[in-house]
């Protein structure tokens, strides 16, 4: 099924949500709110999923009177992206409490962990892969069910980084930066398999990781994009250890902008990648780095 080109779409409305649920994973972190609450703003109800037991509570209170303001609507739901049992039942949840069918997710929830490679806790490497991977895929698997359910189109975008593309220059991250490469083949991936039903041939084959292949021509859905932005560094509360150590004067000289960003920086990026704007691109990284990669 092709979807027409939303050539009638108003300039103006080109970034607006009106009448879809966004879900935001990592939702009660730096980037998580911030585009949550722009996405309330330009008239789509949220849904914040994180770990965290409650976002902080002056920052809640702000996304609700937002939400107030604009005639829109925020949840919360505690919830680990790991727990892979557990996000099936928390979907039925969603999709009970939710006015609008999910249309969209900004896969925000990663942890980092600087270490020497050759000491680097094997433990450690995992978690970091199990949450940037693992925990992306298993959000992005549950709003791509749902939004074949609903029989809608949708766009999905994983927030990456600039460190899928390079090493970061000072500190030791191989778990880190792995993964967010890996986030990278997961957007062309998915974008592949979402976007029309002629980009996979009929079938599968069987193999010991296939155990129950189908030769059952596969359902025709909607289009579901899928894009990564990948920020380069942002000011956060969680830098300020990185500030400190006087990092963040080298990472800022390490791009053309000569400064490291700020978490309002990537609301228009996520807005525009939701949005009927980029109605043509998916399987593509959206690179938000002062131009640090570009050198
Ligand atoms: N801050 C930066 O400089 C920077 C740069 C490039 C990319 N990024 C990426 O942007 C995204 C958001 O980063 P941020 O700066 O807002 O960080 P943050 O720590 O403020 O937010 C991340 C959120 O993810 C949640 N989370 C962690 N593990 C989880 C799990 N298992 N299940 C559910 N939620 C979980 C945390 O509780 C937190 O609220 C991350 O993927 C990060 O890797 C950040």
């Amino acid at each position: 099924m092709t979807h027409p080109a939303p050539v009638d779409v108003p300039t103006r409305d080109l970034f607006r949500l009106d009448g879809r649920t966004i879900l935001l994973s990592g939702g009660a972190g730096a980037v998580g709110l911030c585009v949550g609450k722009a996405i309330l703003e330009s008239g789509g109800d949220i849904v914040l999923l994180d770990v965290a037991q409650s976002p902080n509570a002056a920052q809640w209170e702000d996304i609700e009177e937002t939400a107030k303001i604009n005639n829109t609507k925020a949840f919360y739901y505690q919830a680990d992206v790991t727990e892979a049992e557990t996000i099936p039942p928390l979907f039925d949840r969603i999709r009970e409490d939710v006015r609008f069918p999910l249309r969209g997710l900004v896969a925000c929830a990663g942890i980092s962990g600087e270490g020497d490679a050759v000491d680097y806790d094997i433990n450690v490497f995992r978690k970091i892969l199990d949450v940037n991977v693992t925990g992306t895929f298993l959000v992005a698997q549950a709003v791509g069910r749902d939004m074949h359910r609903a029989n809608v189109t949708g766009s999905i975008v994983l927030i990456a980084s600039m460190s899928g593309w390079v090493s970061n220059r000072g500190i030791n991250t191989s778990a880190y930066n792995a993964s967010k490469s890996a986030l990278h083949q997961l957007t062309r991936s998915l974008a592949a398999e979402w976007g029309h039903p002629q980009n996979t041939f009929p079938g599968s084959t069987p193999s010991d990781t296939n155990p129950n292949p189908s030769m059952e021509p596969r359902k025709a859905y909607p289009p579901i994009r899928v894009n990564s932005l990948s920020p380069g560094h942002i000011e956060t509360p969680i830098s300020e250890a990185a500030r400190k150590r006087g990092l963040t004067d080298e990472w800022a000289r390490q791009n053309m902008l000569g400064r490291v960003s700020q978490v309002q920086e990537f609301r228009a990026p996520c807005l525009f990648l939701l949005g009927e704007g980029s109605s043509y691109m998916t399987g593509a990284d959206l690179r938000v780095d002062g131009g640090h990669c570009a050198w």
